[in-house]
């Protein structure tokens, strides 16, 4: 017996670095936002503790399909996935959060690799610590070098990582890239390819284009918990920024734009009204029926991210998706 046999204690295989948090804070982004000619706020400041905890309900939801497809794409086919990572991985992901559906790479990984360091990378420096304690547990041969530091500039965060002999791979899964504009999605992989070496690859989580009628409802469910994960917008601006939204004079709307391949979600006012935002010592006016748009949530097909790949030198080397074909976790290999 070689004593590698016996694991060491799960202290000495974490470690917890702190790397590149965006600036702009809350306030600074409501100002931007509400004293633009078309209102909007950045998604990003949904997840408060409320509002992550709505975003956890959300995924219970039977409309929204998008958490559950992706679990199923992951079990479905984790074995040929981790194939194609191929051997002496490092696995970074990016907004790992409570790394759930990480576990399923992990499970069929760690019986590969007698030895894999793991690396989450989140703004939630508790949220790292809960998950790492927990996945050191459960995996006695893992390492976690865990960042804190937004996805926004993946580059910087894998910066901070020692060398490594074989092959990065990155997870960024659960349609997070949705959240972003094409310019703003091209950019982020651009940044990420410039600090991975030619053959690292990236496991990018991508929800696929689907008839409204399934679309729709999954960001506008009957019980309206996706309302109030909008809402709590409104709620954290009165509560963070002494703000006066009175929250029944708006509603929620999302609905799919077939044109821009997206979901938009809006708070619209349902009437003339006047907003004071005391901390910013700001007053926004809302005609009837203007909206704030929150959220923009990109729906793929193979050509957008054959596009999304090219114009950001990678090549899509393999693409997996859910038995309805609803949700893709494509293989994009550095080139
Ligand atoms: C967390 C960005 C993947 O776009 O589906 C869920 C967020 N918004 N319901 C998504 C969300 C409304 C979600 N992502």
């Amino acid at each position: 017996m070689c004593a590698a046999a016996v694991p060491v204690s799960p202290t000495s295989r974490f470690t917890l670095r702190h790397g590149a948090v965006a600036a702009g804070d809350f306030a600074d982004d409501v100002r931007r936002g509400l004293t633009a000619s078309r209102k909007s706020l950045p998604p990003r400041w949904f997840y408060d503790e409320l509002g992550s905890s709505l975003f956890d309900a959300i995924c219970f939801l039977p409309e929204y399909y998008v958490m559950r497809a992706e679990a199923e794409v992951l079990h479905a086919h984790a074995s040929e996935i981790c194939d194609a990572f191929g051997a002496q991985v490092r696995l970074v992901e990016l907004g790992s959060g409570a790394a759930r559906k990480t576990r399923i790479l992990l499970d069929v990984l760690t019986e590969r690799q007698r030895e894999l360091e793991y690396v989450p990378v989140d703004v939630d420096a508790s949220m790292l610590e809960r998950s790492a304690r927990e996945l050191l547990a459960d995996y006695p041969h893992l390492r976690i070098t865990a960042v804190r530091a937004d996805f926004a500039s993946p580059s910087s965060s894998l910066a901070m990582l020692g060398p490594h002999r074989g092959r990065n791979v990155v997870l960024f899964l659960g349609s997070t890239i949705g959240n972003l504009d094409p310019d703003a999605a091209i950019a982020m992989l651009r940044d990420l390819r410039s600090a991975l070496s030619r053959g690292d690859a990236l496991l990018l989580g991508a929800d696929l284009r689907k008839p409204r009628n399934v679309l729709e409802p999954a960001y506008d469910d009957p019980l309206g918990v996706t309302a109030a994960f909008n809402k709590n917008l409104l709620v954290r601006m009165n509560r963070e920024l002494n703000a006066d939204f009175a929250l029944d004079r708006f509603t929620h709307r999302a609905f799919y734009n077939e044109p821009l391949g997206r979901i938009e979600m809006h708070l619209v006012s349902t009437q003339p009204q006047r907003v004071h935002l005391a901390a910013l010592d700001l007053s926004v006016d809302f005609a009837e029926a203007e909206t704030i748009h929150t959220e923009s949530s990109y729906k793929h097909d193979e050509s957008t991210l054959a596009a999304l790949a090219q114009s950001s030198g990678f090549t899509i080397a393999h693409l997996w998706t859910d038995a309805r074909a609803w949700f893709a976790d494509a293989l994009f290999v550095a080139s």
